[in-house]
C-alpha cells in the first residue's frame, strides 16, 4: 500500500483528494489546522483507509518539521505528496493591500509548500522514488487585476515546481503542477473573510468545478506508471475562458 501525504485536507480540493486517493488504495497522511475536520474526514473514509492526522500551520517551520518527524513508521515513507494547502486573502489593488494578507499568502502558499516539501523529501530521496504534485492556479499563469500577491504566490509555485522537477530528477521523483480555474470550495469565503454572500456570487450563473473534479485528476495522475509524469495541467470549468472571463447565464 502506498502512502500519500495531503496538505489542506480539511476542506475543498484536499478533502476530495483524500477521498479519491483513499478509494484508489492509498494510505493517507492528512494535514490541516482544523483537527475536528480531519477527524470527520477520517470517519468518512472509514476503517478500510488507514489515516494519520497531522495538525499544523504550514507557515510554522518548526511545527512542520516536528509533525513530519512524528510520523509513525508505516506512514513515514511518503510516496506521494500533494502540496495543496493555501488560500487567497483579500482582493484589492496593491496600493490598498493589507500587508497581513500578503504575509498569509506568501508564507502559506510559497514558504509553507517549501517547508513541507523539505521535511518530506528525505523519505523520497533516500528511496529514489516519489511523486509531488503542487496545487498552483490559473492565477499563477495569468495575473488579474487586484490579484497581485495571490497571483505572485502562485507564480512562485509554478517556478518552484519546475525547479523541484529539475533538482529531483536524479532521484527519480516526479514533480507536477495542477492549475485549477474556479473551483467551488471555501476558497472565496476565506478570500472575502467570511462574507458568504460575496463568496457565493463568485460561483453564480455558471457551473464551477467541484473539488471532486480536481481530485479525479489527481487520482489519475498518481496512478500512472512510474515512467509517466503528467507535469502540468490547467483544469477549468467549461464556462471559463481565462482567469476572469467566465460565461454566465
Ligand atoms: N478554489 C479555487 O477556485 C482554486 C483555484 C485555483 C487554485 N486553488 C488552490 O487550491 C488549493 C486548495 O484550495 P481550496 O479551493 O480547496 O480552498 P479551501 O476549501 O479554503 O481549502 C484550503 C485548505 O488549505 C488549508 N490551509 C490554508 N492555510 C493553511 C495554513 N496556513 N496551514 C495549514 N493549512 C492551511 C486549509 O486547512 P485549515 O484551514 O484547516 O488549516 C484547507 O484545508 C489552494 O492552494 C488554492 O490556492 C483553488
Amino acid at each position: 500500500m502506498k502512502t500519500a501525504f495531503i496538505t489542506g485536507a480539511s476542506s475543498g480540493i484536499g478533502w476530495a483528494a483524500a477521498v479519491a486517493l483513499g478509494r484508489a488504495g492509498f494510505r493517507l497522511v492528512l494535514a490541516g489546522r482544523r483537527r475536528e475536520r480531519l477527524e470527520e474526514l477520517a470517519r468518512e473514509l472509514g476503517a478500510e483507509v488507514p489515516t494519520h492526522l497531522l495538525t499544523f500551520d504550514v507557515r510554522d517551520r518548526a511545527a512542520v518539521e516536528a509533525a513530519v518527524a512524528s510520523l509513525p513508521a508505516e506512514f513515514a515513507d511518503v510516496d506521494v505528496l500533494i502540496n495543496n494547502a493555501g488560500n487567497a486573502h483579500g482582493l484589492a489593488p496593491i496600493q490598498q493591500g493589507d500587508p497581513a494578507d500578503w504575509d498569509a499568502m506568501l508564507d502559506g502558499n510559497v514558504k509553507g509548500l517549501l517547508y513541507v516539501s523539505r521535511a518530506v523529501l528525505p523519505a523520497m530521496t533516500r528511496r529514489n522514488s516519489g511523486h509531488i504534485i503542487n496545487i498552483g492556479s490559473i492565477a499563477g499563469h495569468e495575473t488579474y487585476a487586484n490579484g497581485n500577491v495571490y497571483c505572485a504566490s502562485k507564480a512562485a509555485v509554478a517556478a518552484l515546481t519546475k525547479g523541484m522537477r529539475l533538482d529531483l530528477l536524479p532521484h527519480h521523483i516526479r514533480v507536477a503542477e495542477v492549475n485549477p480555474g474556479a473551483v467551488e470550495t471555501e476558497f472565496s469565503e476565506v478570500r472575502f473573510k467570511g462574507d458568504t454572500q460575496r463568496a457565493a456570487s463568485v460561483y453564480q450563473g455558471y457551473e464551477a468545478l467541484r473539488a471532486e473534479d480536481v481530485a479525479d485528476l489527481l487520482a489519475f495522475m498518481v496512478t500512472r506508471p512510474p515512467h509517466v509524469n503528467i507535469a502540468e495541467v490547467l483544469i477549468l470549468p467549461a464556462a471559463q475562458g481565462a482567469a476572469t472571463v467566465i460565461r454566465k447565464e
